[in-house]
């Protein structure tokens, strides 16, 4: 059956081209541009009880709608059909699910003229845009150009902005009181299994993300890498590594309970704002239990996830429950990713300082054992320590070397006449053949060189 008839079809292309229009003149609540986002809403929801997905866009030039294609077009065609060449979109397809507002979203982030399909399309994972993809211009498929990305490019960046997607729209979810879908953070898991199992470390330096817009979200993410990193590098199997990605990712979702004013207070909070916040790895768990395809143990470790090592922490009535070790490979990961972003608002240090601190936390909050092994995982210069090179160069580490702690793989930031690159360069600092590109002669304060390493990993130019 037909999603629309012919009729239909033409008058949902026509709204969309001009609420895509539109909205670069009013703001979205404005009854000039509402109005027909409402209008155009309802014409989808009609074709999406008839068919789980629709798509929409050029074949050789002529707009379609599924199996109907307009030869004569209208303003409102040609006007989308040029928008649509200009960013090299092929085809714009919707899945059933879209929800007001990611539509009402994508019609705002496809309005902005000059940009590409790749920001594009990076935008929409940003946004947690979830059920609107793009096909480019000539790709058969959504599918086919997700592979091809995969074969042709480091994609580490692209695993990262799903996985911030992903969680993005669990906790829009349950602000909206919905079970929230774990489908798009087990997808995105399974694909950061296969690349940490591969080398434990290989996500790390994304892990020096810290956007203060989106600490929840990016926190998530780096606790769910951290844990996955530092439970390969202890020999863990594919298997319990899958579950310390998902609960890393789900372990603070019960935050999104949690009123807003106490999330973002600045000072300290009240005892009785305390005691609130307390309350999210109990409330997290209790959601992880109702969501679908979840192992009751990753309820579990979310619920422990701030009862400590020795067990003295909250909430109180879950001390004394048994809890297995991934419980305490959340809590390392947690408590490093925490300092490490506190640190990156305040005065940024390199992160051995974060490890020498969490080292005073083993035997009480933290494993001893287990944070002997993050020390290791991390080498002398963990990922995100900024170093002069003996080049008189000046380096952030971006991966570790198991091999030889002193000489990572460094992204070059400034060069040896102390320009700053435009571009960071990667650079080993030893070869496979053992030569050798430079030594680390010292580590530097990113707050002297005015180094923003958050902002440079996630430029999408650091890649
Ligand atoms: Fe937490
Ligand atoms: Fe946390």
């Amino acid at each position: 059956m037909e999603s629309l008839d012919k009729q239909n079809a033409l008058r949902m292309i026509t709204l969309f081209s001009g609420a895509v229009k539109g909205i670069a003149f009013y703001p979205a609540s404005h009854p000039a541009i509402h109005q027909p986002m409402v209008e155009l809403y309802k014409i989808l929801t009609s074709a999406f009880s008839r068919a789980d997905q629709i798509a929409w866009g050029l074949i050789d030039g002529i707009m379609f709608y599924d199996d109907h294609l307009f030869f004569e077009p209208s303003t409102a065609i040609s006007d989308l059909t040029n928008r649509m060449l200009e960013k090299d979109v092929g085809r714009i397809i919707m899945t059933a699910d879209v929800s007001f507002e990611e539509m009402q979203n994508f019609i705002r982030l496809f309005s902005n003229k000059g940009i590409s399909f790749d920001v594009l399309a990076t935008q929409l994972l940003q946004e947690g845009i979830l059920h609107i993809h793009l096909v480019r211009q000539g790709a058969e498929s959504f599918d086919e150009q997700d592979d091809q990305n995969d074969d042709v490019k480091d994609d580490r960046v692209g695993t990262y902005n799903k996985a911030l997607a992903a969680i993005r729209s669990v906790c829009r979810d349950i602000e909206r009181g919905r079970i929230p879908n774990s489908a798009p953070v087990l997808r995105i898991v399974d694909r950061m299994v296969s690349m940490t199992m591969q080398e434990p470390t290989t996500l790390m330096g994304l892990t020096m993300i810290k956007d203060y817009d989106n600490y929840t979200f990016n926190h998530c993410v780096n606790v769910g890498v951290l844990a996955m990193a530092l439970g390969a590098s202890l020999g863990l199997d594919a298997d319990t590594v899958r579950d310390l990605g998902i609960a890393g990712q789900l372990h603070d979702i019960g935050k999104t309970m949690v009123p807003k004013e106490i999330l973002n207070k600045p000072g300290k909070l009240s005892s009785d704002e305390f005691e609130q916040m307390k309350r999210h790895p109990e409330l997290g768990s209790k959601i992880i239990r109702e969501m679908k395809g979840l192992a009751p143990h990753i309820a579990q470790i979310v619920l422990g996830h701030h009862l400590h090592y020795n067990r003295s922490g909250y909430p109180q009535w879950a001390r004394k429950l048994p809890f297995n070790q991934m419980v305490d490979i959340i809590a390392t990961a947690d408590t490093y990713d925490a300092i490490t972003t506190l640190r990156c608002y305040q005065h940024p240090v390199n992160p051995k300082t974060a490890l020498n601190e969490m080292r005073k936390l083993t035997g009480t909050v933290l494993d001893g054992a287990l944070m002997g092994q993050f020390v290791e995982m991390m080498g002398d210069y963990p990922v995100g320590t900024v170093v002069r090179l003996d080049t008189n160069e000046v380096a952030v580490v971006y991966r570790p070397n198991p091999l030889e702690n002193e000489a990572p793989v460094v992204r070059i930031l400034i060069d040896e006449n102390g320009e700053r690159l435009p571009v960071p360069r990667e650079q080993s600092l030893v070869d496979h053949d053992g030569s050798r590109y430079a030594s680390i002669v010292a580590v530097v304060d990113p707050f002297l060189k005015n180094l923003d390493i958050g902002r440079l990993v996630s430029s999408g130019n650091f890649y």
